[in-house]
């Protein structure tokens, strides 16, 4: 009897469909993965290549890799937050507190300077699964700022997360009002978010896992206003030798392990380990940002945790008259 869910099954019948039409379908481990890779092959003349990217340390399709994603995160969905706290020992909730406060999000409207009537920030978080970073936001604006105008709206590619989100949302007072809002989207192409329209744009450990982060990045730079700060918070590059043979000894070693455990599902924490360590350095990921057009302040990052995470700003530029 299979114990995926429909919406995995739905999501692990369609990467099958692509595969099928892309070549033979390999299995998310690595280990599974080597043993079955094809003796040589004669190279065959193709006019129009796929494009290729990674999923995890494999080379995939760019077609493939959304469904893959895509099937990672439905089977993921249910235990996520558990997985969250057991894989980082709780420390992704201090990362994540201070990542918010670092953005300050909110207008006390009682002190503002402006003399416009407070509208609040329009946010947008990418990637934002289950709300985590939502939730943080509007509890700021309120418990900080007294701005209840401040409304974020939570885009995700994945209908499980996003259905995990609104049950979460359920248990807080934001439910019932229009200050948040749950879309399904990717990143990618935004199309149902009007250009300049954003005054804060976050993704919280979602970038690493988009197909095309250039392409996102340019869609973020689009939807900002001028004047509108990019924020990302993503798994990063430990800074010291001694500290990085540990942490890789923990997260090689013991969150595949914990995934098979707790969420009976070890090839998706798998790829949530190799995806973090093919994503970009600290500076190669400022570059990026920088080449999508956004101002870097300072050296453009801070580290969290000597590295294992990192936060990213980046400002779109006000053009002058
Ligand atoms: C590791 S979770 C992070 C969730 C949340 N931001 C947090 O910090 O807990 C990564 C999320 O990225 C989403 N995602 C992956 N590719 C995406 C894309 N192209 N566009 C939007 N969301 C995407 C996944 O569906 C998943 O919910």
């Amino acid at each position: 009897m299979s114990t995926f869910s429909p919406a995995v099954r739905r999501q692990l019948l369609q990467g099958a469909r692509l595969a099928a039409r892309q070549g033979p379908y390999r299995c998310f481990s690595s280990s599974v993965r080597h043993a079955e890779q094809p003796a040589t092959k004669a190279p065959q003349p193709e006019d129009n290549p796929p494009r290729t990217t990674h999923f995890g340390f494999e080379t995939v399709s760019e077609s493939l890799k959304e469904s893959r994603v895509g099937a990672v995160f439905s089977s993921v969905a249910s235990s996520y937050d558990t997985m969250n706290d057991l894989m980082s020992l709780g420390i992704h909730r201090l990362w994540k507190d201070h990542f918010v406060r670092s953005l300050n999000p909110g207008t006390n409207p009682l002190t503002s300077s402006t003399s416009a009537p407070a509208q609040g920030w329009n946010i947008l978080d990418i990637a934002g699964g289950t709300g985590d970073i939502a939730f943080r936001m509007l509890d700021h604006a309120s418990n900080i700022h007294n701005d209840y105008m401040t409304r974020v709206t939570v885009a995700d590619i994945n209908s499980d997360m996003l259905a995990e989100g609104r049950k979460r949302s359920l248990g807080t007072s934001y439910a019932k009002g229009d200050r948040l809002k749950f879309v399904e989207a990717n990143a990618e192409k935004l199309d149902m978010i009007p250009s300049n329209s954003v005054d804060l744009y976050t993704v919280a450990f979602g970038i690493r896992n988009f197909t095309n982060k250039d392409t996102a990045l340019r869609e973020a730079f689009r939807v900002l206003k001028p004047g509108g700060v990019f924020a990302c918070l993503e798994f990063s590059k430990v800074n010291n030798g001694l500290f990085n043979e540990v942490y890789k000894r923990w997260s090689f070693g013991a969150i595949p392990l914990i995934g098979q455990l707790v969420a009976g599902d070890r090839a998706s924490y798998q790829y949530l380990v190799e995806s973090i360590e093919k994503f970009p350095s600290q500076e190669e990921f400022r570059d990026m940002i920088k080449d999508a057009g956004f101002v870097v302040p300072g050296k453009g990052w801070e580290d969290l945790t000597g590295g294992i995470a990192a936060i990213h700003k980046g400002v779109k530029p006000v053009e002058r008259a």
